[in-house]
């Protein structure tokens, strides 16, 4: 079984002997090598039963560090570094040749970001290597908030998950792609949108793709707990008698038809943030409780961070 401790030491030599540690962020936690260290980045693929396919993010606790392994471009980067990091950004840049190809599945771009907790910042600081690290979950399930959820999935694949409590946001970060004339968010996600936009102006949302994804994070069916998740919304509540096998996850207020031990509520104050901390854990709590057949979910309002949530949605609802 994986040793859950807060000590940054022990992680720290963890990862310098190229192993694999679970790291803690405001976002979800993460399964961290060393990103310089092809054999540590192809264990992160190994763990997760990743597909070589989908390319890692690059964690450093400075933007100096970025330009190493990657060109910083002149427009937007010191704005959007300024407001957001660290934080729950990512920004898509081009990749130097220092960074292996496979931490970029080959493309010669590369993804990075500053996380904002202290420890995992305290750690990257006393690294002379960024970290490569996706979210810690099984590829293609929800990501953990917490580190008894990375214990629960990853367990043996991991060498130490370092304990920074629950994530603060609850959802990944939002990719931004700097690689094109005009700014493109490649994955809403815990930064919202109109908080980037009051920074430098429009940027377009890509749609998703299932076929050739610029992100395979926003590949159609992804973030998926195992039991059959359906929208509330496309749910006809009088074909159903008993709803005592039926979970669900609403925004605010609970459904009279469903019993209410059966029920999470993100937010009882309709809170979008507060809601998102909650988003993932609720999905693990009903998915583990055997008398719960068939997960019911409601999508929450369109804004901040509520778009983030209702993209997880429509993704795990995806067939
Ligand atoms: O909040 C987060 O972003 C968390 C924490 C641990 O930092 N990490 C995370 O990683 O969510 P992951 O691997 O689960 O999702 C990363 C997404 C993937 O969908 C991947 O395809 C995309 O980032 N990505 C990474 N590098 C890319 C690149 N060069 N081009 C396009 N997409 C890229
Ligand atoms: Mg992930």
């Amino acid at each position: 079984m994986a040793l859950i401790g807060d000590s940054t030491d022990k992680a720290k030599q963890l990862l310098q002997a190229g192993k694999l540690v679970s790291i803690p962020t405001e976002t979800v936690y993460g399964l961290a090598g060393n990103a310089l260290n092809q054999k540590a980045v192809l264990s992160i693929f190994k763990a997760k039963n990743r597909p070589a396919f989908d390319p890692l993010i690059v964690h450093t606790h400075h933007i100096n560090e970025i330009a190493h392994f990657a060109q910083l471009p002149s427009k937007w980067i010191n704005e959007l570094a300024d407001a957001f990091w660290p934080g729950p950004l990512t920004l898509l840049l081009l990749k130097k040749k220092i960074i292996p190809d496979l931490v970029t599945s080959g493309l010669d771009t590369v993804a990075v970001r500053i996380p904002n907790h202290p420890l995992t910042l305290s750690l990257l600081k006393q690294l002379d290597f960024p970290l490569a690290a996706p979210s810690a979950n099984p590829f293609g399930y929800v990501s953990p908030t917490n580190a008894q959820h990375v214990q629960d999935q990853l367990n043996d694949q991991v060498d130490y998950i370092l304990d920074g409590g629950a994530c603060g946001v609850g959802l990944e970060s939002t990719i931004l792609s700097l690689i094109e004339a005009s700014p493109k968010i490649l994955r809403l996600g815990g930064l919202s949108l109109e908080s980037i936009e009051a920074v430098i102006g429009k940027v377009a949302v890509a749609s998703h793709s299932s076929s050739s994804p610029a992100a395979p994070g926003m590949l159609k069916s992804h973030y998926a707990p195992k039991k059959s998740i359906v929208k509330i919304d496309e749910v006809n509540m009088k074909d159903f008698e008993d709803f005592s096998e039926i979970g669900a996850v609403v925004f605010q207020h609970t459904r009279k038809e469903i019993p209410n031990q059966n029920q999470i509520v993100l937010s009882p104050t309709g809170d979008v943030d507060a809601a998102a901390k909650e988003f993932f854990a609720a999905f693990r709590n009903l998915d583990e409780r055997p008398e719960i057949k068939s997960i019911w979910v409601e999508n929450a309002p369109n804004h901040g961070l509520g778009r983030a949530i209702n993209d997880r949605i429509k993704r795990a609802t995806a067939k």
